[in-house]
């Protein structure tokens, strides 16, 4: 149901209680988004309760990206009531910052105080190789736009001037090295995307500070700081980015990457969220 709504944490508030009637879970605890290719880790992260189609739920555009999954599942680890959103919108999409941040403010308008942002990235510290799950430590959101833009937020809502000081929880990253000891850390550029780089905006990018860059998350980042949830972003290198090698850049290659790194990210995240 893609529909324009005046006040975008309305619609949000309203997708939270459908999905409430839906799953039967008068909250949820914690939200995970799935990036590109993540979508198998969705049948294994925790005990299944519900699985409601996103396009069913208000605000949610049907998701067109391959290696998504139209869902939004609830499952249990232990106690905690986790939210899976296997569709992410994105700005090249044609969809404004609204929309690709919807699920995220659905997620904590349903309960969810956590929010784990996860996505498929390109690499360009030497360091690292394909497969390399990588926790983001600070984001440039370079997108041009801001889930900020527009009306101020409605009275009952945090004012706009979020301090972005720790987008990305320290403890969270912490509690993400204790599962996971040895997880590197970098900081994530965040493009409007619809192509992949080039390789001399790589070149810019590695200058201004940045680790790995890809199409999602910062926006995303941003508006769940605003409503005062703790972030965890967990970037998984794909590819090395544009210019690192002689290999063309190709979605599917992307996907693959993605799928074999699939039990380390699922112990990754259970093993984070069953702590919480
Ligand atoms: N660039 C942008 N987005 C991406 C990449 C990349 O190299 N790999 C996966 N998502």
């Amino acid at each position: 149901m893609d529909q324009p709504a005046s006040d975008p944490y309305e619609l949000a508030s309203s997708a939270a209680s459908e999905l409430a009637r839906r799953s039967g879970l008068d909250r949820h605890d914690a939200v995970v988004v799935l990036g590109s290719g993540w979508a198998a880790a969705a049948d294994e992260l925790g005990e299944l309760v519900a699985d409601t189609p996103l396009g069913d739920l208000p605000g949610f555009p049907t998701p067109t990206v391959a290696g998504h999954l139209n869902l939004a599942r609830s499952v249990t680890i232990g106690a905690v009531r986790v939210l899976v959103l296997g569709g992410r919108s994105h700005l090249y999409e044609g969809h404004p910052a609204s929309t690709v941040v919807h699920g995220v403010r659905t997620a904590i308008a349903a309960g969810c105080r956590t929010v784990v942002l996860t996505n498929a990235a390109g690499g360009f510290n030497p360091q690292w190789t394909v497969g390399q799950p990588v926790l983001i430590g600070d984001q440039l959101n370079l997108t041009g736009t801001s889930p900020m833009l527009g009306p101020p937020p409605p009275p009952h809502k945090p004012p706009r001037f979020v301090d972005l000081t720790e987008v990305y929880s320290r403890r969270l990253r912490d509690l993400a090295r204790a599962v996971d000891p040895g997880l590197p850390e970098g900081v994530y550029a965040g493009l409007v995307g619809g192509a992949y780089e080039t390789p001399a905006e790589i070149r810019m990018l590695r200058a201004m500070g940045a680790d790995m860059v890809g199409m999602s998350t910062v926006l995303e980042a941003i508006a769940a700081r605003h409503l005062g949830a703790d972030v965890l972003g967990i970037a998984l290198v794909t590819n090395p980015a544009a210019g690192l090698t002689d290999e063309p850049l190709d979605h599917t290659d992307v996907l693959n990457a993605a799928r074999e790194a699939t039990p380390r990210m699922v112990a990754l995240l259970r093993g984070v969220l069953e702590k919480l």
